[in-house]
């Protein structure tokens, strides 16, 4: 489908009440990944806070190496450029998926949701995924942001496995939403969580508490090769999930470290 809604800097950035997110916006018409992109700005420290959008992504990529797909002018592709970052990898991972679920809010009759670590849900289906990234040679405090949010594709643009898994905003909402409405939300949420998790991190723990589809569940997880199960008590804003094993005992999973099974 061709872009109706087609994203500009001016328009994304017009109006926009945040003193550092979203101060500098570029737009690509193509790229290979937004992340690499934004990467690049990040070696500038005065970049703090800009964000790169693509209409399409050549080599989009998702968290452990998966490739993330979206046709041109589907979805929100983006990465926030953060070279002052404050947070600890695991509370700013927390904040990030704060930020996404309650900038999507509320879409048709449902509120989108976290699945720990990165996957924001409507309707119990994937609707967006954020991937962090540092490369090792950075300085501290120098990360990218990237988040992927479906935005205009229908049931038939997954494919048979992803259609079970996977859901877009005009699907949820049986509307045609606007990606540039969308995208200035997600800023000032971003912006806002940011700043929430640097004074109090307990603030973000909640609301991750209150968005959580896993909490009070049993879930399955890999960490380190490792298979684990046991039932969600929590999260912790330096360790991770916090498991009571079905083992025995309680153990926390870092995010860098672990793979959801179910
Ligand atoms: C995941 O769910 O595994 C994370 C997906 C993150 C996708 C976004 S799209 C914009 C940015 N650029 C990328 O290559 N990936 C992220």
């Amino acid at each position: 489908m061709p872009p109706t809604d087609q994203l500009d800097p001016d328009k994304i950035k017009a109006n926009l009440n945040t003193r550092r997110i979203g101060r500098q916006v570029v737009v690509y018409s193509s790229t290979s990944s937004t992340n690499d992109v934004a990467s690049e700005y990040a070696r500038n420290t005065d970049n703090d806070g800009l964000v790169i959008f693509a209409e399409e992504q050549t080599a989009g990529r998702g968290r452990g190496g998966n490739i993330w797909h979206s046709y041109r002018g589907e979805s929100i592709l983006c990465s926030v450029v953060l070279t002052r970052n404050r947070l600890d990898a695991e509370l700013l991972s927390l904040a990030c998926a704060v930020s996404v679920a309650t900038g999507l809010g509320k879409v048709g009759a449902d509120q989108a949701s976290i699945k720990w670590p990165n996957d924001i849900l409507l309707n119990g289906k994937k609707v967006a995924g954020i991937l962090v990234e540092s490369k090792s040679g950075d300085r501290a405090g120098v990360c990218v942001v990237g988040i992927g949010v479906n935005c205009h594709q229908t049931r038939d643009c997954f494919g048979a496995e992803l259609r079970p898994k996977a859901t877009s905003i005009d699907i949820e909402s049986r509307t045609v939403c606007d990606r540039t409405t969308v995208a200035r939300r997600l800023l000032t949420s971003l912006e806002h969580w940011l700043e929430v998790a640097e004074k109090d991190s307990r603030a973000v723990t909640d609301q991750w508490s209150a968005l959580s589809v896993q909490l009070g569940h049993r879930v399955r997880l890999n960490c380190d090769r490792q298979e684990f199960a046991g039932n969600c008590i929590g999260v912790d804003p330096q360790e991770g999930l916090v498991l009571q094993l079905d083992a025995g005992g309680v153990r926390m999973f870092p995010a860098a470290h672990t793979t959801i099974i179910k």
